[in-house]
């Protein structure tokens, strides 16, 4: 079974509650995106909403790191959040860091950007939970998948196969309808959709359809 993470950037911050209860019921968990203006172009939000959400849901939260300085701040995110991803590009002793976040009891993620290839994964692929595929540039919502994710995905199910079968390979960004099934076959098996669900009309609806075009 696959699981849909819906991305909470995507949503309307003026009605969160509803957006998020219409849809609770129907997904793994809610991706929170965490931007500081500097590993990426763009600043999103940060304590104050997660502990808002987490008052009124009892959600997974996948929390996807896109800031420098991750060490300083996995302790807080752990609070709230089961599932906490940090980039590679922005952590220097990644093993150290993945250990911090086991050690804080969450599952431990790490995200690659576009141009960021996947064989530099192999050492620290056994100490993984989760792999995130960003499949397009980090920073904004509604942007165009890069088509060369998929023979990335590709090379990482094989990675996953030798080095920890367990794996959950993950991809966020431009993902939707018209590619979900393609890059299930891929090998992934969490997919982060934002403006896919929350920009739709019918969330619902939307989140059900992904599901059935994803698994047939
Ligand atoms: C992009 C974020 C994504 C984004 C996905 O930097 O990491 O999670 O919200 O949004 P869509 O699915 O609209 O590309
Ligand atoms: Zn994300």
């Amino acid at each position: 079974m696959v699981k849909i993470y819906p991305s909470l950037l995507a949503a309307d911050f003026n009605n969160l509650e509803n957006e998020i209860s219409e849809i609770e019921d129907i997904v793994d968990g809610l991706h929170m995106d965490i931007m500081d203006g500097s590993f990426v172009p763009n600043i999103s939000f940060g304590f104050p909403i997660l502990n808002s959400v987490r008052k009124i849901s009892n959600l997974n939260f996948d929390t996807h790191l896109m800031i420098k300085n991750a060490d300083s701040y996995i302790d807080e995110f752990s609070k709230t959040s089961r599932q906490l991803t940090v980039h590679y590009e922005a952590v220097t002793h990644l093993h150290r860091t993945v250990s911090r976040i086991k050690e804080l009891g969450c599952e431990a993620g790490v995200s690659l950007n576009p141009h960021t290839p996947v064989f530099l994964l192999e050492e620290i692929l056994p100490y993984l939970d989760r792999v995130l595929i960003m499949s397009v540039n980090p920073g904004f919502t509604g942007q165009k998948f890069i088509e060369s994710s998929y023979k990335k995905i590709k090379k990482l199910h094989e990675m996953k196969l030798k080095l920890n079968p367990t794996l959950d390979i993950m991809v966020d960004g431009g993902v939707g309808e018209n590619n979900i099934a393609k890059l299930y076959n891929c090998g992934v098996t969490s997919f982060v959709v934002g403006a896919g669900v929350f920009h739709q009309e019918d969330k619902r609806a939307a989140v059900l359809n992904l599901r059935k075009r994803a698994e047939n």
